[in-house]
């Protein structure tokens, strides 16, 4: 894992410093709201609902197990004792007292972590593919290029004050699960035909009220051009991005409106300008790779014989295996998912004692490490066959193995009414209700793959427009009610759903989302997953059915 330098922690201590002094010039009338609004958001500190919040950066979702401890003691001594993980791997706290945010930030910088550049129309927090390292279809370890990533738009000078938010992700794998087709820019690494590995770039996705695919801008791209090409295409949006109207002003209308061929156009001739100035040199890229080194993995850890043996003996350790656990590139390991979704507590809350039992698990079981998914989930990424039975035994006791990764309970939520100032709608109330009508596991395991984001608003925090099946909160006449859509998805085949029909009453989303469920299981081929039928059947079954109802 990738250690701050002495530079890095300069840099963000002298920012607690700066922020104490702007925090206190504000409470003491010298600042006003509008003057110290700017300045509280690049430090990731929004005023909602109830209570500032406070959104701390993970880079491209990596923990270690003492920054966990101390997410739990700030959980503890600063907010309400849990704290809760977001689509971007990032962490949230939703009621910090704003005069108590600068010791916050103070003890946070005691391990590393800072809220900087994480809102503001700056480049954020660059994301990654949580099984990075350790998968079977990787063609390279995105983290060090991520790393590289995050240094350059570290308070890059020229980028600081952007048309809107910027994000960029990026997957060293063939499968993506890092949503990096709906980033501003994606980065891919891949293989040419000569087996050389390098990126292709894409840019101008995005979700939010216009929901865009992104394009492919430069399908590849030798290693050594990373920072420069990433530099030229932010300089055409800085420039040509819209500035007079905020819901145009992401890089996607700017694609889009250019169209994909002069857009790219624009880009090379900028990158032509700066590319030789800017080279990203081997030593560099090899230095950044000796961060990311894999761990002491044990030799004799495929040699192991009680897994097998527990596998047979208990249903409920099988079960989670199969579907909390994933396979890893070195033999007699797995990767574990703990999964956040419990059916009684809000998608990706975590509380100030899980994430404590969390940290001593990673120490002992996992190197000391953690991840967090874009999917409101967490990774243990290294674990010995030998260790899975006493790790699930442990998890489950803290609430923390639900058997649900990837199915239709794992749904991603924003806060919506419950936080969110700019809510239509509630979210996390209906995934609970949702929950609750979704009790049966067996059930749950048999419809398999479906992923339902949720978000309330049209803001699409939660990425419901990616969703096999979405959820949006909308506001008729002060009330909250849902609109659906079916068929979209993040991953490779990235798609944006279609929209069902009208929207539904609060009272009647739940009994809609067991109705397509329903039809699902009436329409499936043998071994059809819910977006495949989707696909094939169209909307018009579930449509009947979903409205014959309401
Ligand atoms: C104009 C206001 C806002 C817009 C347009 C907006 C839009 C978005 C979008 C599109 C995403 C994620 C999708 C992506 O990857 O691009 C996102 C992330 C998120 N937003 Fe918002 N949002 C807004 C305000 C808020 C507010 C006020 C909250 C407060 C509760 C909020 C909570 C979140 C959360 C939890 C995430 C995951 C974020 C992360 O970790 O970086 N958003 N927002
Ligand atoms: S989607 Fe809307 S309601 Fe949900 S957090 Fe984002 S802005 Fe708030």
């Amino acid at each position: 894992m990738y250690q701050y330098n002495e530079q890095d922690q300069t840099l963000i201590e002298e920012r607690v410093t700066q922020f104490r002094g702007q925090t206190q010039r504000f409470l003491n009338g010298e600042l006003g709201p509008d003057e110290f609004r700017s300045l509280r958001l690049m430090n990731g500190l929004y005023v909602q609902t109830h209570a500032p919040m406070l959104r701390v950066a993970v880079p491209y979702g990596l923990l270690a197990s003492k920054q966990l401890r101390m997410l739990a003691k700030v959980a503890r001594d600063y907010d309400k004792g849990y704290c809760h993980f977001t689509t971007r791997q990032n962490v949230q706290y939703n009621w910090p007292a704003l005069e108590t945010v600068p010791d916050l930030l103070s003890e946070l910088a005691t391990v590393q972590m800072h809220a900087i550049q994480t809102s503001g129309n700056c480049l954020r927090n660059t994301t990654s593919d949580h099984l990075a390292g350790i998968c079977v279809d990787e063609i390279e370890d995105p983290r060090p290029y991520c790393e590289i990533i995050r240094q350059w738009t570290t308070l890059h000078p020229e980028f600081a004050f952007l048309p809107r938010k910027f994000k960029i992700a990026v997957s060293g794998s063939e499968h993506d699960r890092a949503a990096v087709q709906l980033h501003d820019i994606g980065v891919y690494l891949v293989k040419n035909a000569s087996g050389e590995i390098g990126f292709r770039v894409l840019a101008g996705g995005g979700l939010g009220r216009t929901p865009i695919i992104g394009q492919t801008v430069k399908p590849f791209l030798e290693k050594k051009h990373l920072l420069s090409y990433l530099e030229a295409i932010l300089r055409v949006y800085n420039l040509l991005g819209r500035r007079d109207n905020k819901y145009k002003a992401r890089i996607k209308i700017l694609v889009k409106e250019t169209g994909l061929e002069k857009f790219t156009a624009l880009v090379e001739e900028e990158w032509l300008r700066i590319r030789d100035n800017m080279l990203l040199d081997e030593d560099r890229i090899q230095s950044m790779k000796a961060h990311f080194t894999p761990p002491n993995y044990d030799p004799s850890a495929a040699s192991d014989t009680s897994f097998a043996g527990h596998l047979a003996a208990d249903e409920s350790f099988s079960k989670w295996v199969k579907y909390n656990t994933v396979e890893h590139k070195v033999a007699g390991y797995r990767a574990v998912f703990v999964s956040l979704k419990a059916p009684d507590s809000p998608p990706g809350d975590i509380t100030a004692d899980q994430l404590d039992a969390l940290a001593d698990i990673a120490d002992q079981y996992s190197f000391g490490e953690i991840r967090s998914t874009h999917r409101q989930n967490l990774v243990l990424a290294d674990i010995k066959f030998a260790d899975l039975y006493a790790l699930w035994q442990k998890l489950d006791a803290l609430k923390l193995a639900t058997p649900n990764i990837g199915t239709v309970t794992d749904m991603i939520c924003c806060p919506g009414l419950d936080f969110c100032s700019l809510a239509n709608a509630g979210s996390i109330g209906i995934a609970k209700e949702i929950n609750a009508a979704l009790d049966d596991m067996d059930y749950i395991h048999d419809i398999g793959d479906i992923k339902i984001n949720m978000s309330g608003c049209m803001n699409g925090c939660a990425h419901q427009s990616v969703g096999h099946i979405g959820i949006l909160g909308v506001d008729k006449k002060g009330e909250e009610w849902y609109q659906i859509t079916l068929g979209g998805s993040s991953e490779n085949e990235a798609a944006i759903g279609d929209r069902l029909g009208p929207s539904v009453a609060k009272d009647q989303i739940t009994s809609a989302i067991t109705s397509i469920l329903d039809v699902y299981v009436q329409q499936r081929l043998e071994d059809e997953a819910f977006l495949q039928t989707v696909n094939r059947v169209g909307l018009e079954p579930f449509r009947e059915k979903v409205y014959a109802n309401h």
